[in-house]
């Protein structure tokens, strides 16, 4: 835990006059919780685009596990194990929690070469489906279509999709967006006890500092697309510069 996962070296992107992404120069740390923050239009869902593959950079390089990923397309960036949740729900409706999670699974497994007999492919695949179903909470709910979710089981449906990749890193954008109080304990419960598993590193975008500070092991502060502020809840706190910006926010206080 603690060494870089990824490695991200003066990244910019503009869109026309506005300058999204402004060298941006970060480290991912395995393992390690980390949020990222900062007032709307900071940059946040464009420095994910970015890094997941969805959106080209202009310049800089990232470099994930030791490899240069900058100019690789999402699915291979996928492949290597980079995932991503999006601001908005992107589940598939009619079909089933099972299903939903079923798709990426089978996906995968059909990527990874191994020759499995049919029907041992289904019991692993049905198997696989179930531990993700467990660790995201959601047994009950396999047999149920996804448009019958509450929004917040939706939102949690969706980090399990990022999970069938078996990722190494996820970013999550707004995990919490239009969740009520008790469905955001429940999906933060849930992240948090995946990160303590060890496998997948989570990156979260986060508006509601609540949560940030509850849950960061380490906070990343956007502004106008630059990084103002970085490092531990109680250092974020204290940063003039992100108070600053924050100002009138009682939260930060
Ligand atoms: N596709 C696009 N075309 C033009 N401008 C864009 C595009 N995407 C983002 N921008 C602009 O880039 C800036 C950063 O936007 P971005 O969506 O990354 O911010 P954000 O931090 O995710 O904001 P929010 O908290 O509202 O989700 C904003 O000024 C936004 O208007
Ligand atoms: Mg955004």
């Amino acid at each position: 835990m603690g060494a870089p996962i990824l490695v991200i070296e003066n990244l910019n992107k503009a869109f026309g006059r506005v300058q999204a992404a402004s060298n941006i120069d970060l480290t991912i740390d395995e393992g390690v919780l980390t949020s990222i923050i900062g007032p709307n239009g900071a940059g946040k869902s464009t420095l994910i685009n970015m890094l997941s593959g969805s959106l080209p950079a202009d310049s800089g390089r990232i470099v994930f596990q030791g490899t240069d990923i900058t100019d690789w397309p999402i699915h291979r960036r996928v492949r290597m194990g980079l995932c991503r949740s999006f601001q908005v729900v992107n589940v598939f409706p009619e079909l089933t929690v099972f299903d939903n999670i079923q798709i990426p699974v089978l996906t995968i497994n059909n990527r990874s070469r191994r020759m499995l007999r049919s029907i041992f492919k289904e019991t692993a695949v049905r198997r696989e489906v179930n531990e993700i179903l467990e660790k995201i909470g959601l047994v009950s709910e396999a047999r149920t279509p996804a448009s019958a979710l509450s929004h917040g089981d939706q939102r949690v449906l969706e980090v399990g999709i990022a999970l069938a990749a078996r990722p190494k890193l996820v970013f999550l954008d707004e995990p919490t967006a239009g969740m009520n109080p008790l469905e955001r304990v429940k999906i933060l419960d849930n992240i948090r006890q995946l990160s303590d598993l060890g496998q997948t590193t989570f990156v979260i975008v986060e508006h509601d500092m609540d949560v940030v500070f509850s849950l960061s092991q380490r906070v990343i502060v956007l502004h106008h697309g630059e990084v103002i502020g970085d490092g531990s809840t109680e250092e974020i706190r204290n940063n003039p510069r992100v108070r600053e910006v924050y100002l009138g926010e009682e939260v930060m206080v």
